[in-house]
């Protein structure tokens, strides 16, 4: 097997000025996951999960270790020191990256955010519509919504538009931060239905869960972290 993301030694921790504290968030992690797999991080809040993807996401620059990820476009490139360019076009073209919060620009309609990232991929328009209406149907998003702005979303409306949002974009490499956490039974059911597709054409996942059950039935390995550390 191929890997498609190794992270050695990886150390990150949080100065805390006014506190004159440093916080070590997580601590010589070492993982891998290969093309293909789903691979799960479980552990108690705190331990460390977040920090991990968002170091991959290049959301948190890490002190010390090397997150060799194996891009497309680049070849083999480590991201804790890639540039902030490369970062970007990565994060346009293969990486992806949900969480349970809604980050959208204001101003723009479900439906233009949803097309827009299948645009990213470099389809036509005529497609990218197409496209669009085939997940938000899929979500079972209200028509009426489709052309309003998700500011206005509740919280399990912003969460499916989200995750339509990363999904569209078939990422080599998708990120998962307990994405499903305040969704309903159905909802959740419909993001596994899609992540199955997702991962039957070629989509690799790494994935926190709230919902064990729910990673269960979809995780190839698990991590599981304790105070900032892989335990097994
Ligand atoms: N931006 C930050 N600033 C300060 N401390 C942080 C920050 N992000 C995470 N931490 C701390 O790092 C530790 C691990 O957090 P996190 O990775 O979010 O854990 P988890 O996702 O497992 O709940 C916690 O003690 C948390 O308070
Ligand atoms: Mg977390």
């Amino acid at each position: 097997m191929n890997a498609l993301l190794e992270i050695n030694n990886l150390s990150k921790s949080f100065q805390l000025h006014q506190l004159n504290k440093n916080i070590k968030a997580v601590e010589g992690i070492d993982l891998l996951v290969n093309e293909g797999e789903f691979v799960g991080i479980t552990g108690k809040s705190g331990s460390g999960k977040s920090t991990i993807l968002k170091s991959i996401y290049g959301t948190y620059r890490i002190k010390s270790g090397s997150i060799i990820y194996q891009s497309a476009q680049f070849g083999k490139i480590d991201l804790a020191h890639a540039t902030q360019r490369q970062m970007l076009y990565l994060r346009k073209h293969e990486i992806g990256y949900v969480s349970q919060f809604l980050n959208v620009m204001p101003r723009t309609t479900v439906r233009e955010l949803v097309q827009q990232s299948i645009l990213e991929r470099g389809v036509f328009l005529t497609q990218a519509k197409e496209e669009t209406e085939k997940i938000l149907s899929h979500f079972e998003l209200d028509k009426e919504l489709w052309d309003s702005y998700p500011t206005t979303f509740s919280g399990g409306e912003k969460l499916r538009v989200n995750i339509a949002r990363a999904m569209v974009k078939k990422p080599r490499l998708l990120l998962l931060d307990e994405p499903t956490a305040s969704l309903d039974q159905e909802s959740k059911l419909k993001v596994k239905i899609l992540m199955e597709q997702l991962m039957a054409e070629g989509t690799t996942m790494l994935g926190i869960f709230h919902d064990l059950e729910f990673m269960n039935h979809l995780c190839n390995r698990e991590y599981n972290m304790h105070n900032g550390v892989v335990l097994s």
